[in-house]
Parts: C-alpha cells; structure tokens; sequence
C-alpha cells in the first residue's frame, strides 16, 4: 500500500531545523562581514598604465610625497601628479626606457596617464585631505607604508567604524605636522600627553555627528 508520507518524511523537521539554523548562522554571518572592516578592500592594488614605484622613487631616491601630491596640504583631494613632474626627471633620465613609453606618449600628445584609483569611499562620504595632513595626521597612518610598496594598495579598511575609531581618540595616532609624510615614524613614549596637550591647546575636535561626514 502505497504511503501517504514517503519514510523519509521524519527527516523533513530535522532538515527544516538545520535550515532554520543553518539560515540563522548565515545571516550573521553576513551581519557580520558586511559590518567587519574587512568587508572593504583592504589589499587592493589594481594594475597601472606604467610601472611606477613608490619604493624607488620614496625610499631611494628620497622624494617627499608634496613633491609629486602637491595639493594635499591645501585641498580635499591629493592630486595625482601631471605627466609634467614625472617629465622633470625622466627628459633627461631613462628616456629609450619601455617602461616610460607610456609617459612620453602623454607628453607629446597631452593626454593624461589613466592611473587607477586605489582608495575610494562612497559618494555620500565627505572627506578632506587638508583637513587631516594639517592636524598631524600622517600620510602613513591611513595609507601605509607607501615607501615599500612597488604597486599602491589599499592598507586600511577606510570604513565608517575604522575613521570613529581615530575620531574618538585622536591623542592615540596624531604626530607633529612636520612629521605628516614621515614613513616609520616612532613616537616617542610620552607621545599621548602631547598629543592630549596639543589637542587642547589647538583646539582639535574630530566630528562624530553624522552630518559632518554625511551631508
Ligand atoms: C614622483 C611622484 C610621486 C611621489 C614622490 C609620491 N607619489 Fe604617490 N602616487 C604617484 C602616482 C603617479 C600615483 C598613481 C599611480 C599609483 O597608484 O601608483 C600615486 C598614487 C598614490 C596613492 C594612491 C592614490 C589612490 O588612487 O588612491 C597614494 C595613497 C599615494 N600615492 C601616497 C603617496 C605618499 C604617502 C607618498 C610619500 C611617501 C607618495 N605618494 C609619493 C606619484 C608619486
Ligand atoms: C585620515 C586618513 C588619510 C590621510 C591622513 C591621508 N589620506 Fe590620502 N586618502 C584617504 C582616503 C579616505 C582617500 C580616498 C578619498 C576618496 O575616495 O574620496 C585618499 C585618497 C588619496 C589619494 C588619491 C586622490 C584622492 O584625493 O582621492 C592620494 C594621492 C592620497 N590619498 C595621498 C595622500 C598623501 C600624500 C597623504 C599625506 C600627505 C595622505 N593621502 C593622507 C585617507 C587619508
Ligand atoms: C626626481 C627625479 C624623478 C622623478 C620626478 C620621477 N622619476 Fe622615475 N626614475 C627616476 C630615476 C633616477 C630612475 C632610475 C633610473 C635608472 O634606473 O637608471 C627612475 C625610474 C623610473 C622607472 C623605471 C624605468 C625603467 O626602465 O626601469 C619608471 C617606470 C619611472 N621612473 C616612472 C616615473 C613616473 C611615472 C614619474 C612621475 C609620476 C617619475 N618616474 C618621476 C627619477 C625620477
Ligand atoms: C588617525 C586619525 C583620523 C582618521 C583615521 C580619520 N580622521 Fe577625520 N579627522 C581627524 C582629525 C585630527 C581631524 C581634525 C579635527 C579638527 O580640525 O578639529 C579630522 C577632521 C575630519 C572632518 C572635519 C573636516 C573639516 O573639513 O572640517 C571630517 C569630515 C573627517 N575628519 C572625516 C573623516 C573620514 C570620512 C574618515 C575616514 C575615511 C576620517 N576622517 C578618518 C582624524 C582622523
Ligand atoms: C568620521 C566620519 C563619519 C561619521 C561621523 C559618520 N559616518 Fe557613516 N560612514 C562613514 C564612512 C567612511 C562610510 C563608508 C563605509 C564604507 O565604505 O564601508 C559610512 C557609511 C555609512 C552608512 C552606510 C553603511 C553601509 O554599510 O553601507 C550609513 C547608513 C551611515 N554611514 C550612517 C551614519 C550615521 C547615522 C552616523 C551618525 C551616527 C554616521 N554615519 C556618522 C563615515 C562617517
């Protein structure tokens, strides 16, 4: 006689429940990776038109980051430098070299290199370069140490949680301005109280209200 409920039917709740739970274990754990920093592309490092290093041209040949990303100090934005700054150097140095073909190309047609950007945050985020370089915010404390890198990447999470983090307690990573481009820079050990003199003294308040990041 044929049954109404195949045998296998008893395991019909116990799947459900697994389910049940198996679902439950997903949605927190998306909750959580959505929510974790590591949600974002930290280790981003997209190809570039040209081999450019930061290495070479940072830690051997000593170029400050100003000398190339000139306005940081004065705008929102760190300008990727013109064709032209490269061109102070490489008229005279490497010039038959290959891998700058693409440089003399932009500089006899006045195109621009296409350069891939590495950082990014959402268009509903406001942020200032200017803002921070000149309240002793390193360059090296939200990008790393550009200094090693042959090709840029993405060294932090740049979310909302990791900018708070540094909002609330700025005494914790902020350096004098004169050491803002400074790679491997050391605090020294009574680097908090200076800062928390500091913080007072120039009255340095980072904004936790929404509205200041978000319009
Ligand atoms: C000789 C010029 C030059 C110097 C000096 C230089 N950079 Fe750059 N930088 C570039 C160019 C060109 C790019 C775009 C290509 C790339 O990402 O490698 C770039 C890209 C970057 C990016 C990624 C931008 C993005 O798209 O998000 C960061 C961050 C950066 N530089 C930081 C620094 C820091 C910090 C220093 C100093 C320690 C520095 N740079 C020194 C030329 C320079
Ligand atoms: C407080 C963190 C912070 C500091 C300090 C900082 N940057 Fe950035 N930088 C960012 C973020 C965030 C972005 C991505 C901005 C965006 O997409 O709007 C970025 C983007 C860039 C870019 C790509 C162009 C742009 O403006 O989007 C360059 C180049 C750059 N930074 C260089 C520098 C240099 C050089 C310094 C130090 C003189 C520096 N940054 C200091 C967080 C920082
Ligand atoms: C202050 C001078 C200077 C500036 C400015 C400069 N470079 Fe260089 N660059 C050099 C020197 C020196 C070398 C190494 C030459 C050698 O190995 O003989 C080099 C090497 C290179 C190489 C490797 C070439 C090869 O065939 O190995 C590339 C690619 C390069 N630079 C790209 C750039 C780009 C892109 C810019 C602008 C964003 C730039 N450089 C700005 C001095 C400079
Ligand atoms: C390591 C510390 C640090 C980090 C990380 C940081 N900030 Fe700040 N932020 C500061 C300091 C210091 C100031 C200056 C406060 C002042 O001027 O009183 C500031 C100021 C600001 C301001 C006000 C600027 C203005 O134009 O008045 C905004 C908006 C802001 N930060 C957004 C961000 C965002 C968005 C991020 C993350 C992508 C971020 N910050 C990451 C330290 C930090
Ligand atoms: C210091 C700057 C800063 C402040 C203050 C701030 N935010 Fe954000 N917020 C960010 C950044 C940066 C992101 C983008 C994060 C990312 O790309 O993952 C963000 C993203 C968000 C998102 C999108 C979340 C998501 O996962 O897509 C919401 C919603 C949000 N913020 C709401 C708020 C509210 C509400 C407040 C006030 C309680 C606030 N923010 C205060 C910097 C800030």
């Amino acid at each position: 006689m044929a049954q109404i409920f195949p045998k296998n039917a008893n395991t019909l709740p116990v799947l459900s429940l697994a389910g049940v739970l198996f679902g439950g274990v997903l949605v927190v754990g998306l909750v959580w990776y959505y929510f974790s920093p590591e949600f974002v592309d930290v280790g981003y490092a997209p190809e570039q038109p040209v081999e450019y290093s930061h290495r070479f041209h940072v830690s051997e040949l000593g170029l400050d980051c100003r000398y190339c990303h000139s306005y940081v100090e004065v705008s929102p934005h760190a300008n990727i430098p013109a064709t032209e700054t490269c061109m102070n150097c490489h008229s005279q140095i490497q010039t038959e070299s290959l891998k700058l073909l693409p440089v003399r190309e932009s500089w006899a047609t006045g195109n621009s290199i296409e350069w891939v950007k590495v950082n990014f945050l959402p268009d509903y985020v406001q942020f200032n370069h200017s803002a921070h370089v000149n309240n002793g915010v390193g360059c090296e404390t939200c990008h790393g140490r550009i200094d090693q890198m042959e090709v840029v990447y993405q060294e932090e999470p740049l979310s909302m949680g990791w900018c708070l983090e540094c909002h609330r307690q700025p005494e914790l990573y902020l350096r004098p301005n004169s050491e803002v481009t400074t790679m491997g820079y050391v605090h020294p050990t009574d680097f908090v109280e200076q800062n928390v003199e500091r913080i007072a003294q120039d009255g340095i308040v980072p904004p936790t209200n929404c509205s200041a990041c978000h319009y």
